[in-house]
């Protein structure tokens, strides 16, 4: 199970972590998560094995990519999870591709969307739809360094210190409530890549915790 000594040891700005929110996630059904990525696809593998260790209480109903070939893809299918590729150049709206996600997610049952390296824009439509249950990963530490190439920006700004933030999705690009963050130093003679390397790694440790979190507070207030 997913606690306080797991999030400490990955370096997690941890105050928000609650252990009454961590044992409601664990108590209740479990969460039935649909994937959005567009690249590798390392994080929807570290939610897969977290999943398969039971620190997270959650089934991934399906991924949904869209860049044919991206390795998510690949991951998915060496797991036996179902993939979909939905590419978002064959939409003349950004709301169209948000309907034709919705409907994916609704046939599989979704409940919450994880949204692991998604480089799409979504809209008020996909929001709307999962109100409140639809989170992001972001390479920086938050309200740093939004948008595009977060890891380059946090390097040329000679920081000493970045990270990686999971944050609630909302209409802002990168500005939702955050859930979890963690801080990596920038070390002398790091290259986008390096850096990036060790932030991908802390991502790897707080994203199936934020996870949990974040659907144990929404128990937790369910119940009040
Ligand atoms: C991560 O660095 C995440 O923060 C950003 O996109 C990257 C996705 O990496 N949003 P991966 O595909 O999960 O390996």
């Amino acid at each position: 199970m997913l606690d306080r000594q797991s999030a400490s040891q990955s370096s997690v700005v941890a105050s928000l972590i609650s252990n009454d929110c961590l044992n409601a996630h664990h108590r209740a059904s479990p969460m039935r998560l649909g994937v959005l990525a567009s690249g590798t696809g390392s994080n929807f593998q570290a939610i897969a094995e977290a999943i398969a260790s039971r620190q997270l209480n959650a089934s991934i109903q399906v991924v949904i990519y869209n860049n044919v070939g991206a390795g998510v893809s690949h991951r998915a299918a060496a797991l036996g999870i179902p993939a979909i590729l939905v590419d978002h150049r064959e939409f003349s709206h950004r709301e169209q591709l948000d309907e034709a996600l919705i409907s994916i997610l609704h046939q599989h049952h979704v409940e919450w969307v994880i949204m692991a390296g998604w480089m799409r824009r979504v809209t008020d439509v996909l929001i709307r739809a999962f109100s409140g249950r639809m989170l992001n990963i972001h390479p920086s530490l938050l309200p740093s360094f939004p948008g595009i190439r977060a890891v380059e920006q946090a390097l040329n700004a000679n920081v000493a210190i970045t990270g990686c933030t999971v944050h609630e999705v909302v209409l802002e690009v990168d500005q939702g409530p955050i859930v979890m963050q963690a801080a990596v130093p920038i070390e002398s003679g790091d290259t986008v890549e390096s850096l990036h390397r060790r932030i991908h790694t802390q991502e790897h440790h707080i994203y199936p915790l934020a996870i949990a979190l974040a659907h144990g507070r929404s128990q937790v207030e369910a119940t009040r």
